[in-house]
């Protein structure tokens, strides 16, 4: 499902230059459901951004469902994107101008579906926000808006969900709602999910953990986790 090859990311501002990712490998296969755990600041976000195709590496490659990102144009990795992947952020990034329904809709009417309001209403009604459809971001908790941000990251019927600390903004009674949800719609969908957390609780309900320090990854292991107790 990815494939990370040798993938390294500088940064340049002016005349610095900061390695951020170091050579970084590892495969995931579809299906799986693992975690990237490692401190602030060693390159989590750059790496999953690259894994999704939201940014390119300076060398190295990313193989996501069989297509190489690496020399595609930034339409062709967003086609990709609105094909294949789902990504939800730490700090939401629903589309403050749109509601709750509408910011749902965008990647159904990027991929040309029919039934789009329909079927973002399904979505919503799934993550317990079929009421509050018409308002705005700003009328909306943390929580409730990282819910509107998992029904639109699902309602493409992802291959690959990245999700970049996505309780991390969010009290721990939230945080759990939302980690209850992201797991569930996950599951039933089959959805092969990529999670970036400090939170090793929620580190140990995934399958396998990616420990990344300074930009490389120090060990790759999994965590005996049986589906019955991850759910
Ligand atoms: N666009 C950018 N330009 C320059 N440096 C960046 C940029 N994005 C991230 N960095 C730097 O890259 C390093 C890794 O950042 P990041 O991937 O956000 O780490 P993490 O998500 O693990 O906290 C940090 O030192 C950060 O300051
Ligand atoms: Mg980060």
């Amino acid at each position: 499902m990815l494939e990370v090859r040798d993938l390294t990311k500088t940064y340049h501002s002016g005349n610095r230059h900061l390695t951020v990712l170091h050579d970084v490998n590892f495969t995931i296969q579809a299906g799986d459901v693992c975690a990237i755990v490692g401190p602030s600041g060693s390159g989590k976000t750059t790496l999953l951004g690259l894994s999704a195709g939201l940014d390119r590496a300076s060398s190295g490659s990313v193989i996501l469902n069989g297509v190489a990102l690496d020399n595609l144009s930034e339409d062709k990795r967003a086609y990709v994107r609105n094909q294949y992947v789902g990504f939800i952020f730490q700090n939401f990034q629903l589309i403050p101008t749109l509601t709750a329904l509408e910011n749902v809709m965008v990647p159904l009417e990027l991929r040309g579906e029919r039934n789009v309001k329909q079927q973002a209403m399904e979505l919503l009604e799934r993550v317990g926000l079929a009421e509050r459809h018409d308002h705005y971001p700003t009328q909306l908790s943390g929580g409730e808006q990282q819910r509107v941000s998992l029904a639109r990251a699902f309602s493409n019927r992802p291959r690959i969900l990245f999700a970049d600390e996505p309780t991390g903004n969010l009290d721990e009674e939230t945080g759990e709602r939302v980690e209850k949800l992201l797991f569930d719609l996950n599951r039933e969908m089959g959805t092969t999910l990529v999670l970036v957390t400090h939170d090793l609780e929620l580190a140990q309900r995934t399958d396998r953990i990616i420990r990344i320090k300074g930009g490389t990854v120090i060990s790759d292991t999994l965590t005996n986790q049986t589906s019955e107790a991850r759910h």
